[in-house]
């Protein structure tokens, strides 16, 4: 069997097991589309859609639709500070359903309303995991796969290697993919080879040209080592990779004394979450849409390392495939 027919690629119906994952603010449907219709899946960030990149959520699926028949996924973020939000992303899902997506990846809470809805349609859900405890309880809600996040991933990073979250994950019996420090083909193969039935990139794919962040950005990128990656407390109360840029070294990277003291509490947990996401959402839309002159967070993984050329999302997917069936034979 081909490196590159896994379980995931079975459930999903898609050629390349890999996906382009969401990303707030990056996520633009030209970028979704590209990854799909090159044989990976393009994921679907719904407040990106809509806020970033000025699309009703039903249009912008239906235009992505018009640049690719393949399959797509979407985000369903469920963590659930505020009731108010939660029923905006009921709705989302609902409409991405009814649009025809069918595969979908939750993070951030319990994902079990979400395999509910997406069960209904027959589709499948992933949910992103840092370690075995959440895991479980995912499997509980009935998920059909996961996304182990390592301490390598971009956007909200976990603790642990690639390695050592294949060890404790890899007997729970669904499909596992990498997410986390994947930017050059020989990292793609080794994720493979380790076991993963798939990766998730992210950071890769922001040095695309199809990804509209600003090309300050981009550069930031192409420049930025693995060492430039910082984890900072500042956007959203727990730890976001980003590149160091002056500005984050200015203002560091840990929550303030009072900031610390809500986040321990349980209330005030949910209050100075709702705090960060409403204040983050406006600074990383303006430092990716803005660039260098801006509060600058530029969300990226320790993939930076192996990222050197900003290119079409379709030659990596293609150039990454070919690897692996070169490889293979
Ligand atoms: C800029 C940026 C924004 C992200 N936003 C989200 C998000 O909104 N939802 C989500 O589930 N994951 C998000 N992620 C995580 C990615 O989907 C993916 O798991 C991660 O980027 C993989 O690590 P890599 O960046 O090293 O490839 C984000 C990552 C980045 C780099």
């Amino acid at each position: 069997m081909s490196k590159l027919q896994t379980r995931f690629t079975e459930q999903v119906g898609i050629e390349v097991p890999l996906i382009c994952g969401a990303m707030y603010p990056c996520s633009n449907p030209e970028l979704i589309a590209a990854a799909s219709e090159a044989g990976g899946i393009g994921i679907i960030q719904p407040i990106s859609m809509m806020f970033v990149h000025d699309h009703k959520l039903r249009e912008g699926i239906r235009y992505i639709k018009t640049l690719t028949d393949k399959p797509i996924g979407f985000n369903a973020l469920v963590e659930a500070s505020s009731e108010i939000y939660m029923n905006r992303m009921k709705n989302w899902v609902d409409i991405a359903l009814e649009e025809g997506v069918r595969f979908f990846i939750s993070a951030l809470g319990a994902p079990d309303w979400v395999v509910e809805k997406v069960h209904a349609y027959g589709g499948i859900v992933y949910h992103d995991v840092t370690e075995r405890k959440y895991a479980e309880r995912a499997l509980e809600a009935g998920v059909d796969g996961l996304i182990s996040v390592n301490n390598r991933a971009g956007g909200h990073a976990g603790k642990k290697s690639p390695q050592e979250l294949y060890d404790e994950l890899g007997d729970l019996g669904v499909p596992l993919i990498c997410a986390g420090g994947i930017g050059s083909e020989d990292k793609f193969i080794e994720a493979l080879d380790m076991g993963f039935d798939g990766v998730q990139m992210g950071t890769r794919f922001i040095a695309t040209t199809e990804c509209q962040a600003h090309d300050d950005y981009k550069q930031a990128i192409l420049e930025a080592d693995a060492r430039d990656i910082v984890l900072t407390e500042k956007i959203s109360g727990v730890p976001v990779a980003v590149i160091k840029t002056p500005y984050v070294e200015k203002v560091g990277t840990k929550a303030g004394f009072i900031a610390k003291k809500l986040l321990k509490h349980p209330k005030g947990k949910h209050l100075m979450r709702t705090y960060y996401s409403l204040k983050s959402l406006f600074q990383l839309k303006n430092a990716s849409l803005q660039g260098m002159n801006y509060k600058d967070y530029f969300q990226a993984g320790r993939s930076v390392a192996g990222i050197d050329r900003i290119e079409p999302a379709g030659d990596i997917i293609r150039r990454f495939a070919a690897a692996a069936r070169e490889e293979a034979a």
